[in-house]
């Protein structure tokens, strides 16, 4: 494991956890309900400083600085980062929101990280060697949930900076709202796609989703034994936004034929 890595994302929860006055610092970024913090900017410079130092000749990619370069992410070694993701959930005092972090490497992910600072929550997997979930006292494997669609939870995102995308994810959830046990939408798809390899829900999708959303979620849940894809069933590629849809191996199955895929 990379401690030095790690010790330094439950670094960057701290700062998030010693934010009294998030909601006074706000600017409001262009698209629909789009927002960022002091917060957002701090955590980030803070990672780009103290990674740059242990990880030298990698370049950064973050939601508040850097985002121009996506495309650049086919090759060479990068840091894909998100500050905070869930910011609007972090000005509301919703406490459920966290530090993403993706170490790439010719347009693949090797290693991700996402902490919960509120649980203390630490899911991380490296390419091939399985996810764990590092807790307060100890680390256990993470799998994904082994129950069918009908017994499941269904998460989402409602991308909603992008409002040309709402009729599509609302013609989605209805259909899955009707195949599955229920739906949550709690505001971080980093998290949410960690739910997902914690087995603590069976399926998440989002219309439009930035690679710093994904990076770092979408190892831990293939580590952990799931699938992601874009929501037409093609593979997904760190240098482009889009959708986002991520499962165990049966349920994506299920959803393949629910939402009429192509292969
Ligand atoms: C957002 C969250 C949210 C999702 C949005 C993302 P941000 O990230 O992940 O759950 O619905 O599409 O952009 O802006 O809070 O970092």
């Amino acid at each position: 494991m990379e401690n030095g890595l790690i010790s330094t994302i439950r670094e960057a929860g701290r700062i998030i956890l010693s934010a009294h006055d998030a909601e006074k610092s706000v600017e409001v970024k262009p698209g629909e309900a789009n927002f960022v913090t002091y917060y957002d900017k701090a955590v980030q410079e803070f990672l780009f400083e103290r990674l740059g130092a242990l990880y030298p000749d990698f370049a950064f990619v973050g939601e508040e600085e850097g985002a121009d370069d996506i495309a650049r992410l086919t090759g060479g070694k990068a840091f894909v980062i998100d500050p905070i993701d869930g910011t609007t959930n972090f000005m509301r005092g919703f406490r459920h929101s966290s530090v993403s972090v993706a170490l790439c490497e010719d347009g693949e992910v090797r290693l991700g990280a996402v902490l919960n600072p509120y649980t203390d929550e630490l899911f991380y997997a490296e390419k091939d060697k399985g996810a764990v979930l590092i807790g307060r006292d100890s680390t256990r494997a993470l799998h994904v949930s082994p129950r069918p669609l009908e017994n499941g939870l269904v998460l989402f995102g409602t991308t909603p900076y992008y409002a040309e995308t709402y009729d599509e994810t609302f013609r989605i959830l209805r259909k899955l709202f009707e195949a599955s046990l229920d739906v949550r939408r709690i505001g971080s798809a980093a998290l949410d796609l960690c739910m997902i390899a914690d087995g603590r829900g069976e399926a998440f999708f989002e219309v439009c989703l930035s690679p710093w959303d994904y990076a770092a979620g979408n190892l831990i849940v293939s580590e952990a034994g799931g699938i992601v894809t874009r929501i037409d069933g093609t593979p997904v590629r760190l240098n482009e936004k889009g959708s986002i849809l991520a499962a165990s191996p049966d349920v994506l199955r299920q959803l393949r034929y629910l939402l009429d895929f192509q292969k």
